[in-house]
């Protein structure tokens, strides 16, 4: 095998590829272990983010919403595993390949859905989301934060287990995704 990809052979890359499909399917467990992490974070918040994460996505099952709209409710702050800041654009990158182009303009934006109840005490303006009024998914992100989001900061909710997604992530996340 080589030691710089400038001396690659044929052979070298068959292996690599045969050794990379493994970890095709692994998305679904990858974003499990990023939500459990979650309950590491509190931020201020009366809950912690992986309880937030699960009552999100138990209201939004609980709406008969589509399993793509349950999927996207349960991760839309998965990002914040990684960085709070930009946790939206992260989350988005991740279920790029694996969800609809709405769904990924949802997740990407919704911070600035949210500030209609909190941007205001920040300075900044809480009508952003009326930039968006034109988007396709502009529908899907209100549903998404007023309905299920901005509502999921109870302790004492009863949420529906982690576990209790995971046939719906390895349906959705399982395979390697379309090429971005
Ligand atoms: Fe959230």
């Amino acid at each position: 095998m080589f030691t710089k990809m400038q001396d690659g052979t044929l052979e070298d890359w068959a292996v690599i590829g045969a050794a990379h499909k493994e970890h095709f399917y692994k998305t679904p467990a990858h974003l499990m272990d990023m939500l459990r992490s979650l309950e590491e974070i509190t931020a201020g918040f009366a809950c912690d983010q992986l309880q937030h994460s699960l009552m999100t996505g138990t209201l939004a099952r609980r709406d008969n919403a589509s399993d793509e709209e349950v999927a996207i409710a349960l991760l839309h702050d998965v990002g914040k595993s990684v960085n709070i800041p930009n946790h939206g654009p992260i989350a988005a990158e991740l279920m790029r390949p694996y969800v609809s182009d709405d769904a990924y303009h949802v997740i990407y934006n919704h911070q600035h859905f949210q500030g209609k109840f909190y941007y205001s005490f920040m300075g900044e303006n809480p009508n952003m989301r009326d930039d968006f009024t034109h988007n396709s998914w502009y529908p899907l992100a209100v549903k998404l934060v007023d309905r299920w989001d901005a509502p999921a900061f109870d302790p004492e909710f009863e949420v529906d287990s982690l576990e209790s997604f995971e046939p719906l992530l390895q349906e959705i996340f399982s395979q390697p995704g379309r090429t971005l």
